[in-house]
């Protein structure tokens, strides 16, 4: 791997690459190793280790239609389900149509999927999903998997340029409008007199989620919504932001636990746990005919109706008749996990509460990946592509990042950028909020922001959030940025999560309880004018599979 050194730069430096790709999981990377024949320059931008991104925490799966008798046509039909209405068909059979063969691709590229004694993949079945569909590698280590294989791969091909510990602080456009650039920090080098100019004549953001948004969450640490921001800030146009998916079976480690929380993966539920409320009832019989397996935003909603109406603050996920064995061959991880927090689950119940989980919106791009600033393209959870619509189906996100950078590969050699010089004045002395604004900011988006959301406590979030950016930072630092860049796509969120007045998918209001499709199919668009985030609304036809299922489903 040709590991560039940037700490070796002078203040001020500048760099150029043909194609940036910001971020290193599993849609960075695959946009990296596909241009890497195409174009001279590649270069991938991390702001930590490489393997640092939500990738490697995925346990459940990749799905695509790989099993006997499955088809695209029935992995569609359960998308668009999950999706509520709120998909992009076009999207969806992108999604689904390109599925296997790019998983195929990855196993060639090394991954090693779990086989069945026959020598065939292991498929299992996660919320949402009517069949088994979900490919997975080391029981419950399928991320971690991946991005091995995908570092691999890149470490094979020294043509591409890394840059780990980089942090990317704001896309630069040439007087066009189009991509010129970025500024790049070198983490660990000081202020502002760290940040070079790395000039372009394309961007690939894979950057993932905004996970840190929230006090708890599935995601790490770098999940601070910065590819959003930045491409907000460029003149791109964020979609579907109010839909953020909440991961009903996180490990509830008690009020006080911030910052990254233990996933219990659906793929438990899919080989056979089940939920139950204190009383040992079973939360899901009645509520739903797929019960523990019903799309995510219906099990988070009854785990959430039964903590509030009896004030607890989780609900239990009883998996204690799989018994030891079955634990340590299929879930090793999880079960390290639940016994490093004094929990067995071949004994114990495992005290579980809905947490943030997943983005389903962000940058609006098209079915080529490509965002409305010419030259800049987005990819993964950082992308709105259409495929998930209000509710991400169960392990459709790896095979986002996975078909659509693909695509991107396809276009963008041809579609390659002159290299620009950056507009004057570009991405200097924006105003920025301290790093400790973030604890302030977790808290009004989980209380007022959360799972559960009406008219008055998103009004009182927004005024919090527009309080918090009126204290600058006196410090300019990484903290900074990121605190910055939360706070920009918080608001966002808040705003046209207000918006709509209506329950769907993983958006609940509960001032406004039914879906509504007569004042509601369609996005919310969010773009900055004037250095404020203006929200317009773009009706688009509902797409549910009763009436645009392909023939054949
Ligand atoms: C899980 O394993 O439950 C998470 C998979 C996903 O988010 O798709």
């Amino acid at each position: 791997m040709n590991m560039q050194l940037l700490s070796a730069r002078d203040p001020g430096w500048t760099e150029w690459a043909d194609v940036i790709v910001v971020g290193s999981g599993i849609a960075g990377l695959t946009a990296a190793l596909r241009l890497k024949d195409q174009v001279e320059r590649v270069a991938v931008v991390t702001k930590d280790e490489l393997k640092a991104g939500s990738t490697q925490w995925a346990q459940g799966g990749i799905a695509a239609a790989l099993g006997e008798g499955d088809t695209p046509a029935q992995h569609e039909v359960d998308t668009l389900v999950a999706g509520a209405g709120a998909c992009d068909l076009e999207a969806v059979r992108v999604l689904v149509g390109e599925g296997a063969e790019a998983v195929r691709e990855l196993i060639e590229w090394g991954a090693d999927f779990d086989k069945d004694p026959d020598g065939n993949l292991s498929l299992t079945r996660e919320g949402g999903h009517r069949r088994d569909r979900i490919a997975h590698a080391d029981g419950d280590a399928t991320g971690a998997e991946i991005q091995r294989a995908l570092m691999e791969a890149v470490r094979r091909a020294p043509e591409i340029l890394v840059f780990e510990h980089a942090m990317v602080v704001d896309l630069l456009t040439a007087t066009d409008g189009g991509v010129a650039g970025l500024t790049i920090h070198v983490m660990g080098e000081g202020d502002a007199d760290g940040v070079g100019i790395v000039r372009t004549r394309a961007v690939v953001l894979a950057s993932g989620g905004l996970g840190q948004v929230f006090s708890q969450t599935t995601n790490p640490a770098v999940a601070t919504a910065d590819g959003m921001a930045i491409a907000l800030r460029a003149g791109a146009t964020l979609r579907d932001l109010e839909f953020v998916q909440f991961h009903p079976t996180v490990m509830y480690l008690g009020e006080d636990s911030r910052g990254q929380q233990p996933l219990i993966s659906e793929a438990v539920r899919g080989e056979g746990a089940f939920l139950v409320d204190w009383d040992g009832a079973r939360l899901m019989e009645g509520v739903h005919e797929l019960r523990d397996l019903a799309p995510r935003d219906i099990v988070s909603k009854a785990i959430m109706k039964r903590m509030l109406e009896t004030g607890h603050p989780n609900m239990w996920l009883d998996a204690r008749h799989l018994g030891r064995e079955f634990w340590e061959r299929r879930f090793p991880n999880i079960l390290a996990s639940c016994k490093q927090h004094g929990v067995d689950p071949s004994v114990d119940l495992i005290p579980v509460a809905p947490a943030c989980h997943y983005a389903s919106g962000g940058v609006r791009t098209d079915l080529w990946g490509r965002s409305d600033v010419p030259g800049l393209y987005a990819t993964g959870e950082v992308a709105c592509s259409g495929v998930h619509g209000a509710n991400r189906l169960a392990s459709n996100s790896l095979l986002e990042g996975l078909v659509f950078s693909r695509r991107i590969a396809e276009v963008l050699p041809g579609e390659l950028r002159q290299l620009e010089d950056p507009a004057p004045g570009l991405g200097a002395g924006r105003p920025l909020v301290p790093g400790a604004a973030l604890k302030q900011l977790q808290e009004t988006m989980t209380t007022k922001v959360g799972v559960l959301r009406n008219a008055t406590g998103l009004a009182e979030a927004i005024d919090e959030l527009e309080q918090l950016g009126d204290t600058p930072a006196t410090e300019i630092d990484p903290a900074a940025w990121e605190a910055t860049n939360l706070l920009t796509v918080s608001l966002a969120l808040a705003k046209s999560a207000l918006l709509r007045e209506e329950t769907r998918g993983s958006h609940w209001r509960e001032d406004f309880a039914e879906r509504d499709d007569a004042g509601f199919a369609g996005h919310f668009d969010l773009r900055l004018r004037d250095g404020e985030t203006v929200a317009s609304f773009t009706p688009a036809p509902a797409t549910d599979p009763k009436t645009t299922t392909m023939a054949g489903a």
